[in-house]
Protein backbone atom coordinates (compact mmCIF):
# COMPACT_ATOMS: atom_id res chain seq x y z
CA UNK A 1 0.00 0.00 0.00
CA UNK A 2 1.39 3.62 -0.66
CA UNK A 3 0.40 6.31 1.30
CA UNK A 4 -1.37 8.03 -1.77
CA UNK A 5 -3.96 5.53 -1.60
CA UNK A 6 -4.94 6.35 1.96
CA UNK A 7 -7.52 9.07 2.16
CA UNK A 8 -6.43 11.29 5.41
CA UNK A 9 -9.77 10.70 7.53
CA UNK A 10 -9.22 7.35 7.42
CA UNK A 11 -5.96 7.30 8.97
CA UNK A 12 -6.43 6.31 12.23
CA UNK A 13 -8.50 3.46 11.88
CA UNK A 14 -5.78 2.54 9.10
CA UNK A 15 -3.36 2.43 11.72
CA UNK A 16 -4.72 0.01 14.09
CA UNK A 17 -6.21 -2.17 11.08
CA UNK A 18 -2.50 -2.51 9.68
CA UNK A 19 -1.37 -3.86 12.90
CA UNK A 20 -3.82 -6.16 13.24
CA UNK A 21 -3.42 -7.67 9.39
CA UNK A 22 -0.46 -9.94 9.41
CA UNK A 23 0.22 -9.83 5.78
CA UNK A 24 0.59 -6.15 6.21
CA UNK A 25 2.17 -5.29 9.91
CA UNK A 26 5.24 -4.63 9.84
CA UNK A 27 5.46 -3.80 13.76
CA UNK A 28 8.73 -2.19 14.11
CA UNK A 29 10.09 -1.86 10.78
CA UNK A 30 7.47 1.04 9.99
CA UNK A 31 9.05 3.98 8.23
CA UNK A 32 8.32 7.57 9.92
CA UNK A 33 7.04 8.24 6.78
CA UNK A 34 4.23 5.44 7.32
CA UNK A 35 3.84 6.13 10.97
CA UNK A 36 2.58 9.32 9.53
CA UNK A 37 1.00 8.88 7.11
CA UNK A 38 -1.21 5.41 8.66
CA UNK A 39 -1.90 6.60 11.74
CA UNK A 40 0.50 4.89 13.49
CA UNK A 41 2.21 7.73 15.23
CA UNK A 42 2.13 6.68 19.63
CA UNK A 43 0.96 3.25 18.51
CA UNK A 44 4.57 2.12 18.17
CA UNK A 45 7.86 2.29 20.63
CA UNK A 46 9.98 5.01 18.57
CA UNK A 47 12.63 2.38 17.06
CA UNK A 48 12.58 1.61 13.42
CA UNK A 49 14.24 -1.40 12.95
CA UNK A 50 14.93 -3.40 9.87
CA UNK A 51 13.33 -6.68 9.17
CA UNK A 52 17.33 -8.34 10.19
CA UNK A 53 17.26 -6.25 13.66
CA UNK A 54 13.38 -8.08 13.84
CA UNK A 55 14.97 -11.29 13.01
CA UNK A 56 17.70 -10.82 15.75
CA UNK A 57 14.72 -10.70 18.46
CA UNK A 58 12.47 -13.26 17.33
CA UNK A 59 15.63 -15.83 17.58
CA UNK A 60 16.17 -14.49 20.84
CA UNK A 61 13.06 -15.18 22.57
CA UNK A 62 12.86 -18.70 20.39
CA UNK A 63 16.13 -19.61 22.69
CA UNK A 64 14.31 -18.70 25.72
CA UNK A 65 12.24 -21.54 24.69
CA UNK A 66 11.94 -24.68 26.84
CA UNK A 67 11.33 -27.29 23.78
CA UNK A 68 10.16 -27.30 20.28
CA UNK A 69 6.29 -27.46 20.88
CA UNK A 70 6.77 -23.91 22.61
CA UNK A 71 8.48 -22.80 19.64
CA UNK A 72 5.97 -24.09 17.24
CA UNK A 73 3.28 -21.94 19.06
CA UNK A 74 5.38 -18.69 19.12
CA UNK A 75 6.38 -19.27 15.65
CA UNK A 76 2.31 -19.84 14.85
CA UNK A 77 1.09 -16.42 16.91
CA UNK A 78 4.26 -14.44 14.87
CA UNK A 79 2.46 -15.86 11.97
CA UNK A 80 -1.04 -14.66 12.63
CA UNK A 81 0.74 -10.88 13.62
CA UNK A 82 3.50 -10.51 11.26
CA UNK A 83 3.56 -12.93 7.87
CA UNK A 84 6.60 -11.89 6.69
CA UNK A 85 8.54 -11.75 9.81
CA UNK A 86 7.51 -15.39 10.43
CA UNK A 87 8.71 -16.64 6.86
CA UNK A 88 12.23 -14.11 6.92
CA UNK A 89 12.74 -16.04 9.69
CA UNK A 90 11.41 -19.18 8.83
CA UNK A 91 13.67 -18.75 5.38
CA UNK A 92 16.58 -18.35 7.47
CA UNK A 93 17.44 -21.41 8.17
CA UNK A 94 14.98 -24.25 6.95
CA UNK A 95 16.72 -27.43 7.97
CA UNK A 96 16.43 -25.76 11.74
CA UNK A 97 12.85 -24.63 11.31
CA UNK A 98 11.09 -27.16 9.19
CA UNK A 99 11.05 -29.90 12.06
CA UNK A 100 9.50 -27.25 14.04
CA UNK A 101 6.70 -26.20 11.76
CA UNK A 102 5.98 -30.11 10.67
CA UNK A 103 7.45 -33.15 11.46
CA UNK A 104 8.16 -34.25 14.14
CA UNK A 105 6.91 -31.13 16.19
CA UNK A 106 3.49 -30.54 14.25
CA UNK A 107 2.74 -34.09 15.49
CA UNK A 108 3.03 -33.16 19.81
CA UNK A 109 1.26 -29.58 18.21
CA UNK A 110 -1.64 -32.18 16.77
CA UNK A 111 -2.10 -33.98 19.93
CA UNK A 112 -2.50 -30.94 21.60
CA UNK A 113 -4.40 -29.14 19.76
CA UNK A 114 -7.55 -28.44 21.72
CA UNK A 115 -5.12 -27.27 24.84
CA UNK A 116 -2.58 -24.87 22.87
CA UNK A 117 -5.46 -23.59 20.67
CA UNK A 118 -4.52 -19.30 20.63
CA UNK A 119 -7.18 -18.29 17.55
CA UNK A 120 -8.87 -19.65 14.27
CA UNK A 121 -6.36 -20.52 11.34
CA UNK A 122 -7.45 -21.66 8.08
CA UNK A 123 -11.74 -22.80 7.43
CA UNK A 124 -13.52 -25.66 9.08
CA UNK A 125 -15.80 -27.27 6.80
CA UNK A 126 -17.87 -29.71 9.06
CA UNK A 127 -20.80 -32.46 7.93
CA UNK A 128 -23.47 -30.21 9.12
CA UNK A 129 -22.57 -27.62 6.59
CA UNK A 130 -23.44 -29.82 3.82
CA UNK A 131 -25.24 -27.78 1.17
CA UNK A 132 -23.64 -23.97 2.26
CA UNK A 133 -19.92 -25.37 1.21
CA UNK A 134 -19.73 -22.45 -0.98
CA UNK A 135 -20.87 -20.31 1.46
CA UNK A 136 -18.39 -21.11 4.18
CA UNK A 137 -15.57 -20.62 1.28
CA UNK A 138 -16.53 -17.29 0.62
CA UNK A 139 -15.77 -16.27 4.23
CA UNK A 140 -12.12 -16.81 3.44
CA UNK A 141 -11.15 -13.13 3.07
CA UNK A 142 -8.50 -14.14 0.14
CA UNK A 143 -10.26 -14.10 -3.68
CA UNK A 144 -7.62 -15.91 -5.58
CA UNK A 145 -6.97 -19.19 -3.50
CA UNK A 146 -4.44 -21.17 -5.57
CA UNK A 147 -4.02 -24.09 -3.18
CA UNK A 148 -6.34 -26.17 -0.81
CA UNK A 149 -4.62 -28.34 1.64
CA UNK A 150 -7.82 -30.61 3.03
CA UNK A 151 -7.47 -33.15 5.92
CA UNK A 152 -9.96 -34.85 7.37
CA UNK A 153 -7.46 -36.00 10.39
CA UNK A 154 -8.17 -38.86 10.08
CA UNK A 155 -4.60 -40.77 9.57
CA UNK A 156 -1.98 -37.81 11.27
CA UNK A 157 1.53 -39.38 10.94
CA UNK A 158 1.87 -41.89 13.05
CA UNK A 159 -0.82 -40.69 15.71
CA UNK A 160 -4.17 -42.42 13.63
CA UNK A 161 -7.56 -40.62 13.80
CA UNK A 162 -7.53 -36.91 16.00
CA UNK A 163 -10.42 -35.87 13.89
CA UNK A 164 -10.27 -31.97 14.49
CA UNK A 165 -6.90 -31.68 15.79
CA UNK A 166 -4.94 -32.28 12.91
CA UNK A 167 -6.04 -28.56 11.46
CA UNK A 168 -2.04 -28.47 12.54
CA UNK A 169 -1.06 -30.77 9.86
CA UNK A 170 -2.88 -28.58 6.60
CA UNK A 171 -1.83 -25.40 8.39
CA UNK A 172 2.25 -26.22 8.46
CA UNK A 173 2.27 -28.10 5.01
CA UNK A 174 0.76 -25.18 3.68
CA UNK A 175 3.68 -22.89 5.63
CA UNK A 176 6.46 -25.36 3.97
CA UNK A 177 5.05 -24.44 0.24
CA UNK A 178 6.46 -20.85 1.20
CA UNK A 179 9.31 -21.84 3.44
CA UNK A 180 10.10 -24.48 1.21
CA UNK A 181 10.02 -23.26 -2.43
CA UNK A 182 8.59 -19.72 -2.24
CA UNK A 183 4.82 -19.63 -3.04
CA UNK A 184 3.19 -16.42 -2.32
CA UNK A 185 1.37 -17.63 1.03
CA UNK A 186 -1.79 -15.40 0.46
CA UNK A 187 -3.08 -18.19 -1.45
CA UNK A 188 -2.81 -20.60 0.30
CA UNK A 189 -5.82 -21.57 2.31
CA UNK A 190 -6.05 -24.60 4.77
CA UNK A 191 -8.90 -26.67 5.49
CA UNK A 192 -9.99 -29.30 8.02
CA UNK A 193 -12.91 -31.75 6.81
CA UNK A 194 -14.62 -32.10 10.16
CA UNK A 195 -16.25 -35.20 9.58
CA UNK A 196 -16.09 -36.46 13.42
CA UNK A 197 -13.88 -38.77 14.61
CA UNK A 198 -13.36 -42.54 15.96
CA UNK A 199 -10.83 -41.11 18.61
CA UNK A 200 -13.30 -41.85 22.30
CA UNK A 201 -10.26 -40.19 24.29
CA UNK A 202 -10.58 -37.32 22.12
CA UNK A 203 -14.49 -36.70 22.26
CA UNK A 204 -14.45 -37.12 25.62
CA UNK A 205 -11.83 -34.21 25.99
CA UNK A 206 -13.47 -31.36 27.09
CA UNK A 207 -11.15 -28.77 25.38
CA UNK A 208 -11.57 -30.83 22.42
CA UNK A 209 -12.53 -28.23 19.63
CA UNK A 210 -14.02 -30.89 16.58
CA UNK A 211 -16.95 -32.49 16.58
CA UNK A 212 -17.40 -34.75 18.99
CA UNK A 213 -19.55 -37.52 16.23
CA UNK A 214 -18.00 -41.12 14.89
CA UNK A 215 -17.44 -40.26 11.16
CA UNK A 216 -20.24 -41.14 8.24
CA UNK A 217 -20.74 -43.74 5.75
CA UNK A 218 -18.71 -43.76 2.23
CA UNK A 219 -21.44 -43.14 1.19
CA UNK A 220 -21.87 -39.80 2.88
CA UNK A 221 -18.25 -38.70 2.81
CA UNK A 222 -18.68 -39.09 -0.85
CA UNK A 223 -21.23 -36.98 -1.09
CA UNK A 224 -19.68 -34.17 1.16
CA UNK A 225 -16.75 -34.21 -0.50
CA UNK A 226 -17.88 -33.96 -3.85
CA UNK A 227 -20.11 -30.92 -2.86
CA UNK A 228 -16.45 -29.63 -1.27
CA UNK A 229 -15.06 -30.28 -4.97
CA UNK A 230 -17.80 -28.38 -6.79
CA UNK A 231 -17.88 -25.58 -4.73
CA UNK A 232 -14.17 -24.66 -4.65
CA UNK A 233 -14.36 -24.75 -8.81
CA UNK A 234 -16.76 -22.29 -8.02
CA UNK A 235 -15.64 -20.22 -5.26
CA UNK A 236 -11.76 -20.40 -6.29
CA UNK A 237 -11.22 -21.65 -9.73
CA UNK A 238 -8.60 -22.97 -11.03
CA UNK A 239 -7.47 -23.68 -7.37
CA UNK A 240 -5.32 -27.15 -6.63
CA UNK A 241 -6.99 -29.21 -3.81
CA UNK A 242 -3.91 -31.00 -1.93
CA UNK A 243 -5.57 -33.94 -0.26
CA UNK A 244 -2.98 -34.98 3.34
CA UNK A 245 -3.86 -37.66 6.03
CA UNK A 246 -7.08 -38.78 4.90
CA UNK A 247 -7.44 -42.67 6.26
CA UNK A 248 -5.86 -44.84 4.32
CA UNK A 249 -8.71 -46.21 2.38
CA UNK A 250 -10.42 -43.09 1.47
CA UNK A 251 -7.32 -41.17 0.20
CA UNK A 252 -6.89 -43.80 -2.29
CA UNK A 253 -10.40 -43.68 -3.61
CA UNK A 254 -10.65 -39.73 -3.40
CA UNK A 255 -8.09 -39.40 -5.25
CA UNK A 256 -8.94 -41.62 -8.18
CA UNK A 257 -12.26 -40.38 -7.88
CA UNK A 258 -10.82 -37.16 -8.61
CA UNK A 259 -7.49 -37.21 -10.66
CA UNK A 260 -9.19 -37.03 -13.10
CA UNK A 261 -11.82 -34.69 -13.20
CA UNK A 262 -10.04 -32.00 -11.08
CA UNK A 263 -6.73 -30.26 -10.56
CA UNK A 264 -5.73 -32.15 -7.26
CA UNK A 265 -3.20 -34.64 -5.48
CA UNK A 266 -2.61 -36.70 -2.70
CA UNK A 267 0.88 -35.57 -0.80
CA UNK A 268 0.52 -39.17 0.99
CA UNK A 269 0.33 -41.53 -1.65
CA UNK A 270 2.10 -39.44 -4.58
CA UNK A 271 4.06 -37.35 -2.91
CA UNK A 272 5.44 -40.42 -0.66
CA UNK A 273 5.95 -42.35 -3.91
CA UNK A 274 8.46 -39.98 -5.65
CA UNK A 275 10.12 -38.75 -2.51
CA UNK A 276 11.41 -43.03 -2.27
CA UNK A 277 11.56 -43.15 -6.21
CA UNK A 278 14.27 -40.08 -5.81
CA UNK A 279 15.96 -42.14 -3.00
CA UNK A 280 16.15 -44.78 -5.35
CA UNK A 281 17.12 -43.26 -8.61
CA UNK A 282 19.87 -41.34 -6.80
CA UNK A 283 21.16 -44.87 -5.25
CA UNK A 284 21.06 -45.92 -8.71
CA UNK A 285 23.64 -43.31 -9.69
CA UNK A 286 26.07 -44.73 -7.41
CA UNK A 287 25.27 -48.12 -8.22
CA UNK A 288 25.55 -47.51 -11.81
CA UNK A 289 22.55 -49.73 -12.37
CA UNK A 290 19.74 -49.29 -14.02
CA UNK A 291 15.89 -48.75 -13.15
CA UNK A 292 14.52 -51.56 -15.28
CA UNK A 293 17.39 -53.88 -14.10
CA UNK A 294 16.54 -53.39 -10.62
CA UNK A 295 13.92 -55.83 -8.49
CA UNK A 296 12.30 -54.13 -5.62
CA UNK A 297 11.01 -55.81 -2.29
CA UNK A 298 8.92 -54.05 -0.10
CA UNK A 299 8.42 -55.09 3.77
CA UNK A 300 4.91 -53.62 4.30
CA UNK A 301 1.95 -53.64 1.63
CA UNK A 302 -0.18 -50.93 3.05
CA UNK A 303 -1.32 -47.34 1.56
CA UNK A 304 2.82 -46.10 1.28
CA UNK A 305 4.06 -49.52 0.19
CA UNK A 306 1.63 -49.88 -2.31
CA UNK A 307 1.77 -45.61 -3.39
CA UNK A 308 5.15 -46.49 -3.96
CA UNK A 309 5.03 -49.12 -5.71
CA UNK A 310 2.19 -48.35 -8.11
CA UNK A 311 4.45 -45.11 -9.13
CA UNK A 312 7.97 -47.44 -9.51
CA UNK A 313 5.61 -49.73 -12.28
CA UNK A 314 4.86 -46.30 -13.81
CA UNK A 315 8.78 -45.67 -14.08
CA UNK A 316 9.64 -48.96 -14.99
CA UNK A 317 7.35 -48.41 -17.81
CA UNK A 318 8.91 -45.40 -18.88
CA UNK A 319 12.09 -47.48 -18.82
CA UNK A 320 11.52 -49.53 -21.35
CA UNK A 321 9.56 -52.25 -19.50
CA UNK A 322 6.32 -54.11 -20.55
CA UNK A 323 3.25 -53.72 -17.36
CA UNK A 324 3.55 -57.49 -16.55
CA UNK A 325 7.67 -57.01 -16.70
CA UNK A 326 6.89 -54.18 -14.50
CA UNK A 327 5.36 -55.52 -11.82
CA UNK A 328 6.88 -58.72 -12.02
CA UNK A 329 10.31 -56.80 -11.03
CA UNK A 330 7.76 -55.72 -7.78
CA UNK A 331 7.61 -57.82 -4.47
CA UNK A 332 5.68 -57.24 -1.25
CA UNK A 333 5.42 -59.05 2.00
CA UNK A 334 3.27 -58.17 4.49
CA UNK A 335 1.94 -58.91 7.84
CA UNK A 336 1.09 -62.05 6.53
CA UNK A 337 4.27 -62.92 4.83
CA UNK A 338 5.14 -63.36 1.48
CA UNK A 339 2.13 -61.43 -0.91
CA UNK A 340 2.06 -64.37 -3.57
CA UNK A 341 -0.74 -66.03 -5.80
CA UNK A 342 -2.37 -68.44 -2.97
CA UNK A 343 -3.17 -65.91 -0.32
CA UNK A 344 -6.82 -64.90 0.08
CA UNK A 345 -6.79 -62.06 2.73
CA UNK A 346 -5.40 -59.59 -0.53
CA UNK A 347 -7.23 -56.97 -1.53
CA UNK A 348 -7.00 -55.69 -5.67
CA UNK A 349 -4.38 -53.21 -5.34
CA UNK A 350 -2.12 -55.77 -3.05
CA UNK A 351 -3.34 -58.44 -5.62
CA UNK A 352 -1.13 -56.76 -8.79
CA UNK A 353 1.96 -57.99 -6.74
CA UNK A 354 0.78 -61.15 -6.03
CA UNK A 355 3.10 -63.22 -7.94
CA UNK A 356 3.67 -67.45 -8.24
CA UNK A 357 5.56 -67.84 -5.70
CA UNK A 358 6.01 -70.56 -2.81
CA UNK A 359 4.01 -69.26 -0.04
CA UNK A 360 6.94 -67.75 3.12
CA UNK A 361 6.51 -66.30 6.49
CA UNK A 362 10.22 -65.76 6.53
CA UNK A 363 12.08 -62.25 5.35
CA UNK A 364 15.56 -64.07 4.79
CA UNK A 365 14.02 -66.60 2.81
CA UNK A 366 12.09 -64.56 1.18
CA UNK A 367 14.65 -62.19 0.11
CA UNK A 368 16.89 -65.23 -1.15
CA UNK A 369 14.30 -66.45 -3.32
CA UNK A 370 13.24 -63.16 -4.50
CA UNK A 371 16.67 -61.46 -5.05
CA UNK A 372 15.40 -57.61 -4.62
CA UNK A 373 18.26 -55.12 -5.54
CA UNK A 374 16.21 -52.42 -2.88
CA UNK A 375 14.58 -53.65 0.24
CA UNK A 376 12.04 -51.05 1.16
CA UNK A 377 10.35 -50.96 4.84
CA UNK A 378 7.04 -49.32 5.18
CA UNK A 379 5.68 -51.51 7.82
CA UNK A 380 5.65 -49.35 10.89
CA UNK A 381 7.66 -52.79 12.59
CA UNK A 382 10.40 -51.37 13.88
CA UNK A 383 14.11 -52.84 14.07
CA UNK A 384 12.51 -56.03 11.48
CA UNK A 385 15.66 -55.53 9.55
CA UNK A 386 17.82 -57.67 11.46
CA UNK A 387 21.61 -58.24 10.78
CA UNK A 388 20.24 -61.61 8.76
CA UNK A 389 18.27 -59.61 6.42
CA UNK A 390 21.01 -57.44 6.14
CA UNK A 391 23.73 -59.44 5.78
CA UNK A 392 20.84 -61.01 3.35
CA UNK A 393 20.88 -58.43 1.15
CA UNK A 394 24.51 -57.90 1.19
CA UNK A 395 25.58 -61.21 -0.14
CA UNK A 396 23.67 -60.78 -2.91
CA UNK A 397 24.39 -57.04 -3.77
CA UNK A 398 27.46 -55.01 -3.49
CA UNK A 399 25.16 -51.81 -2.62
CA UNK A 400 22.14 -53.16 -1.49
CA UNK A 401 19.27 -50.64 -1.42
CA UNK A 402 17.56 -50.67 2.39
CA UNK A 403 14.90 -47.85 3.09
CA UNK A 404 13.60 -48.01 6.45
CA UNK A 405 10.77 -45.49 5.79
CA UNK A 406 8.56 -46.41 9.12
CA UNK A 407 8.59 -43.39 11.67
CA UNK A 408 8.36 -42.27 14.07
CA UNK A 409 12.06 -43.68 14.82
CA UNK A 410 11.08 -46.46 16.95
CA UNK A 411 9.35 -47.94 13.95
CA UNK A 412 12.15 -47.83 11.28
CA UNK A 413 12.89 -51.40 10.08
CA UNK A 414 16.49 -50.67 10.67
CA UNK A 415 18.26 -47.85 11.92
CA UNK A 416 21.12 -46.12 9.76
CA UNK A 417 24.02 -47.05 12.46
CA UNK A 418 22.50 -50.70 11.86
CA UNK A 419 22.18 -50.57 8.22
CA UNK A 420 25.80 -49.47 7.56
CA UNK A 421 27.41 -51.65 10.11
CA UNK A 422 26.26 -54.97 9.34
CA UNK A 423 26.52 -54.08 5.58
CA UNK A 424 30.07 -52.99 6.28
CA UNK A 425 29.14 -49.68 5.01
CA UNK A 426 28.15 -50.63 1.59
CA UNK A 427 24.32 -49.93 2.42
CA UNK A 428 22.77 -47.29 0.39
CA UNK A 429 20.61 -46.01 3.13
CA UNK A 430 17.58 -44.15 3.63
CA UNK A 431 14.73 -43.32 6.42
CA UNK A 432 11.63 -41.82 6.84
CA UNK A 433 13.12 -40.24 10.38
CA UNK A 434 16.14 -37.85 10.23
CA UNK A 435 18.86 -40.34 11.98
CA UNK A 436 22.24 -38.60 13.56
CA UNK A 437 25.54 -39.12 11.13
CA UNK A 438 27.08 -42.28 11.75
CA UNK A 439 30.90 -43.12 12.06
CA UNK A 440 32.07 -45.85 11.06
CA UNK A 441 35.74 -47.20 10.51
CA UNK A 442 36.39 -43.57 10.46
CA UNK A 443 34.10 -42.51 7.62
CA UNK A 444 31.52 -40.47 8.23
CA UNK A 445 27.69 -41.29 7.04
CA UNK A 446 24.90 -38.86 7.14
CA UNK A 447 21.92 -40.84 6.48
CA UNK A 448 19.20 -39.61 3.75
CA UNK A 449 15.91 -38.07 4.86
CA UNK A 450 13.37 -39.41 2.33
CA UNK A 451 11.00 -36.65 3.18
CA UNK A 452 8.22 -35.56 1.21
CA UNK A 453 9.30 -32.01 1.81
CA UNK A 454 11.98 -32.27 -1.54
CA UNK A 455 8.45 -32.83 -3.58
CA UNK A 456 5.69 -31.52 -2.41
CA UNK A 457 6.75 -27.57 -2.31
CA UNK A 458 8.35 -28.31 -6.01
CA UNK A 459 5.06 -29.37 -7.05
CA UNK A 460 2.94 -26.59 -5.82
CA UNK A 461 5.89 -24.48 -7.31
CA UNK A 462 5.46 -25.54 -10.60
CA UNK A 463 1.46 -25.84 -10.50
CA UNK A 464 1.78 -22.19 -8.91
CA UNK A 465 3.19 -21.03 -12.28
CA UNK A 466 2.09 -23.21 -14.73
CA UNK A 467 -1.99 -23.61 -13.89
CA UNK A 468 -2.03 -26.70 -15.10
CA UNK A 469 -5.45 -28.41 -16.01
CA UNK A 470 -4.36 -31.59 -13.77
CA UNK A 471 -1.48 -32.97 -12.23
CA UNK A 472 -0.82 -36.63 -13.54
CA UNK A 473 1.78 -39.60 -12.13
CA UNK A 474 3.98 -38.00 -14.42
CA UNK A 475 4.61 -34.76 -13.05
CA UNK A 476 6.11 -36.96 -9.54
CA UNK A 477 8.28 -39.04 -11.99
CA UNK A 478 9.63 -35.83 -12.95
CA UNK A 479 9.99 -34.10 -9.60
CA UNK A 480 11.68 -37.69 -8.44
CA UNK A 481 14.03 -37.71 -10.93
CA UNK A 482 14.65 -33.92 -10.50
CA UNK A 483 15.20 -34.32 -6.77
CA UNK A 484 17.87 -37.15 -7.81
CA UNK A 485 19.55 -35.45 -10.35
CA UNK A 486 20.98 -32.99 -7.78
CA UNK A 487 22.06 -35.24 -5.41
CA UNK A 488 26.13 -35.29 -7.04
CA UNK A 489 28.70 -37.57 -6.04
CA UNK A 490 29.93 -35.39 -2.93
CA UNK A 491 26.92 -35.77 -1.19
CA UNK A 492 26.22 -39.45 -2.25
CA UNK A 493 30.23 -39.90 -0.91
CA UNK A 494 28.35 -39.14 2.65
CA UNK A 495 25.96 -41.53 2.19
CA UNK A 496 22.98 -38.59 1.13
CA UNK A 497 20.24 -39.83 -1.40
CA UNK A 498 18.76 -36.37 -1.28
CA UNK A 499 19.65 -32.54 -1.03
CA UNK A 500 20.70 -30.85 1.21
CA UNK A 501 18.15 -29.40 3.63
CA UNK A 502 20.11 -26.59 3.92
CA UNK A 503 19.94 -25.20 0.17
CA UNK A 504 16.23 -26.46 0.08
CA UNK A 505 14.68 -23.23 -1.48
CA UNK A 506 17.63 -23.38 -4.43
CA UNK A 507 16.48 -26.96 -4.69
CA UNK A 508 12.72 -26.86 -4.85
CA UNK A 509 13.14 -24.12 -7.74
CA UNK A 510 15.41 -26.82 -9.48
CA UNK A 511 13.14 -29.34 -9.05
CA UNK A 512 9.85 -27.24 -10.08
CA UNK A 513 11.39 -25.86 -13.06
CA UNK A 514 11.76 -29.75 -14.01
CA UNK A 515 8.07 -30.03 -13.50
CA UNK A 516 6.85 -27.03 -14.90
CA UNK A 517 8.96 -28.18 -18.06
CA UNK A 518 7.02 -31.52 -18.07
CA UNK A 519 3.44 -29.72 -17.65
CA UNK A 520 4.12 -27.25 -20.36
CA UNK A 521 5.00 -30.80 -22.41
CA UNK A 522 2.22 -32.31 -21.78
CA UNK A 523 0.24 -29.84 -22.41
CA UNK A 524 -1.12 -29.03 -19.27
CA UNK A 525 0.04 -25.58 -18.27
CA UNK A 526 -2.41 -23.05 -18.88
CA UNK A 527 0.28 -20.31 -19.39
CA UNK A 528 1.98 -19.44 -22.31
CA UNK A 529 5.43 -21.15 -21.82
CA UNK A 530 8.04 -18.52 -21.36
CA UNK A 531 11.43 -18.89 -23.17
CA UNK A 532 14.05 -19.16 -19.47
CA UNK A 533 11.44 -21.62 -17.31
CA UNK A 534 13.97 -20.56 -14.30
CA UNK A 535 14.21 -17.29 -14.93
CA UNK A 536 10.05 -17.42 -15.06
CA UNK A 537 10.11 -18.99 -12.03
CA UNK A 538 12.79 -16.88 -9.75
CA UNK A 539 10.36 -13.97 -11.10
CA UNK A 540 7.80 -15.15 -9.38
CA UNK A 541 9.12 -16.44 -5.83
CA UNK A 542 7.62 -14.90 -2.44
CA UNK A 543 10.61 -12.93 -0.82
CA UNK A 544 9.59 -12.25 2.89
CA UNK A 545 10.62 -8.15 2.47
CA UNK A 546 8.92 -5.39 3.31
P1 LIG B 1 -0.41 -49.27 6.70
O1 LIG B 1 -0.91 -49.59 8.05
O2 LIG B 1 -1.34 -48.93 5.60
O3 LIG B 1 0.46 -50.54 6.19
C1 LIG B 1 1.38 -51.24 6.97
C2 LIG B 1 1.78 -52.50 6.23
O4 LIG B 1 2.81 -53.16 6.95
C3 LIG B 1 0.65 -53.53 6.07
O5 LIG B 1 0.74 -54.14 4.81
C4 LIG B 1 0.96 -54.56 7.16
O6 LIG B 1 0.51 -55.86 6.84
C5 LIG B 1 2.47 -54.50 7.17
N1 LIG B 1 3.02 -54.94 8.45
C6 LIG B 1 2.67 -54.53 9.69
N2 LIG B 1 3.39 -55.22 10.61
C7 LIG B 1 4.18 -56.06 9.93
C8 LIG B 1 5.12 -57.03 10.32
N3 LIG B 1 5.37 -57.28 11.59
N4 LIG B 1 5.76 -57.72 9.36
C9 LIG B 1 5.50 -57.49 8.06
N5 LIG B 1 4.62 -56.58 7.62
C10 LIG B 1 3.97 -55.88 8.55
O7 LIG B 1 0.65 -48.12 6.90
P2 LIG B 1 1.19 -47.10 5.80
O8 LIG B 1 0.32 -45.94 5.71
O9 LIG B 1 1.49 -47.86 4.57
O10 LIG B 1 2.53 -46.60 6.49
C11 LIG B 1 3.58 -47.50 6.77
C12 LIG B 1 4.73 -46.73 7.38
O11 LIG B 1 5.32 -45.90 6.39
C13 LIG B 1 4.33 -45.81 8.53
O12 LIG B 1 5.26 -45.97 9.58
C14 LIG B 1 4.44 -44.45 7.96
O13 LIG B 1 4.81 -43.52 8.95
C15 LIG B 1 5.54 -44.63 6.94
N6 LIG B 1 5.50 -43.61 5.90
C16 LIG B 1 6.64 -42.95 5.60
C17 LIG B 1 6.66 -41.94 4.67
C18 LIG B 1 7.95 -41.26 4.32
O14 LIG B 1 8.99 -41.64 4.78
N7 LIG B 1 7.95 -40.23 3.49
C19 LIG B 1 5.43 -41.49 4.02
C20 LIG B 1 4.27 -42.31 4.34
C21 LIG B 1 4.33 -43.31 5.26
Amino acid sequence: MTTSEVRPEATAEIGLHLLDDHRHNKETAFTAEEREAFGLLGLLPPAIETLERQVERVLLQLAAKPNDLECYIYLNELAERDETLFFRTVMSDPARFIPILYDPTVADACLTFGHIYRRHAGLYVTRHMKGRIAEVLRHWPERDVRFICVSTGHRILGLGDIGANGMGIPIGKLQLYTACAGVPPDGLLPILLDVGTTNDALRADPLYLGLREKPPSPEQLDELTDELMEAVQDVFPGCCVHFEDWKGTDAVHMLDRYLDRYLCYNDDIQGTAAVALAGILAALKETGGRLRDQRFLFFGAGSAGLGIADLLVRALQRDGLAEDDALGRVSMFDINGLVERSRTDLDPAQRRYAHDAAPSTDLVETIEAFAPTALIGVSTKGGAFTQEVVEAMSRLNPRPIIFALSNPTDRAEVSAEHAYRWSNGQALYAAGVQFPDVTLDGKTFRPGQANNFYVFPAIGLATYVTRPKRLTYECFIVAAEGVADQVGPELRARGMLYPSQADILESEVTTATRVAESIFDQGLAQVERPEDIRAWIEGQLYQPTH
